[in-house]
């Protein structure tokens, strides 16, 4: 069986047979330049799955990808994510190159806060931590005592052992990560312009209309949403939910890819599948990673000297286990 072939049979219930041939030519190309250009394709869970499960090298959450740079032997990293986990992944790796496909993979919630703002929040709070979530630019970390992503927020906040913090910049986190903790928490008015839009009256149609589903959600969903769910987690916790429970029918409140990733994993697992697509990891394309290893663009770069701050942020973090 040919190589294509083969990686077809993996993807083949979630890329229709006629849509595959369109991948081949972009999939054996990105294949051949990863082993001259000494380089891995670090992808989150949002990837599509010809992406997911036909190039990359490691997959996973933010916290993984931002653990798994720190160990990569390559001479070059391509992101297949957003801006900030590729910032993130510099950040890990000062002297290697860093590139990420397409320069307008943001994130709402990166946009949505400054370096300035959190120093005004530090002077109008003074002595209280700042916690502040990886989906930041390099900047923001740098303003920072420690940072956190959706898989570790609980285990940061409860190691800092103090009774209120600032958390930034994702208001529906903070209240998430204050209620499951007890700490109190100073927030900004970000949000995740997916993970916002869902609703706790969608969450109970779904359940009336697929009878028995289990609902897991995203921490980035409003409190009252993630109330009307059975779990809430990261997306490598709601992965591993479905590997260790194996429900029958599952829903994922969360990226629309996501989904389409884990059912290539869980044939007999049934997922209905609402679908909010993040429009800046959609930015990430197959013609788009040949381009970035064809022509090494674009570059990530950061200020050392705010580098070398915001490091010690993510390096606190990952210290926490
Ligand atoms: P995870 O860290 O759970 O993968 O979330 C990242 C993200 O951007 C969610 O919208
Ligand atoms: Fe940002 Fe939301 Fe997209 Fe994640 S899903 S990258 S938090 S906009």
């Amino acid at each position: 069986m040919s190589a294509s072939a083969a990686l077809y049979q993996r993807v083949q219930r979630v890329i229709p047979p006629m849509e595959w041939p369109v991948f081949v030519p972009d999939i054996d190309a990105i294949l051949s330049l990863k082993r001259q250009r000494r380089a891995v394709i670090l992808a989150h869970n949002y990837m599509t799955p010809e992406i997911f499960h036909c190039v990359s090298d490691v997959v996973g959450d933010s916290l993984l990808l931002a653990r798994e740079a720190q160990r990569v032997d390559a001479d070059v990293i391509v992101m297949a994510g957003v801006h900030f986990m590729a910032e993130t992944a510099k950040l890990m790796n000062p002297d290697r190159t860093v590139l990420i496909p397409d320069l307008r993979a943001g994130c709402s919630l990166a946009e949505s806060i400054t370096a300035a703002d959190v120093r005004l929040l530090r002077q109008r709070y003074p002595g209280l931590p700042v916690v502040t979530y990886v989906n930041t630019s390099a900047e923001v970390k740098a303003e920072s005592d420690i940072c956190c992503t959706s898989g570790n927020a609980r285990r940061v906040v409860e190691s800092l052992g103090v009774p209120e913090v600032i958390m930034i910049p994702d208001r529906y986190l903070a209240a998430n990560v204050a209620r499951e903790t007890g700490v109190r928490i100073i927030s900004w008015a970000g949000s995740c312009e997916v993970h916002e839009r869902f609703t706790p009256a969608q969450i109970r149609e779904l359940r009336a209309e697929n009878p028995g589903v289990v609902v897991l959600a995203h921490p980035e969903c409003p409190p009252d949403v993630v109330d009307e769910a059975d779990f809430a987690g990261s997306t490598a916790a709601m992965a591993d939910y479905v590997t260790d429970r194996q429900p029958g029918r599952v829903v994922l409140i969360t990226e629309c890819s996501m989904a389409d990733n884990i059912a290539v994993l869980h044939p007999k697992v049934s997922f209905v599948r609402p679908c909010n697509l993040c429009p800046h990891m959609k930015r990430i394309t197959l013609p788009g990673l040949r381009r970035a290893l064809e022509t090494l663009t674009h570059e990530v770069t950061i200020d050392p000297a705010v580098a070398d701050r915001a490091r010690l942020a993510v390096e606190r973090m990952l210290a926490v286990g």
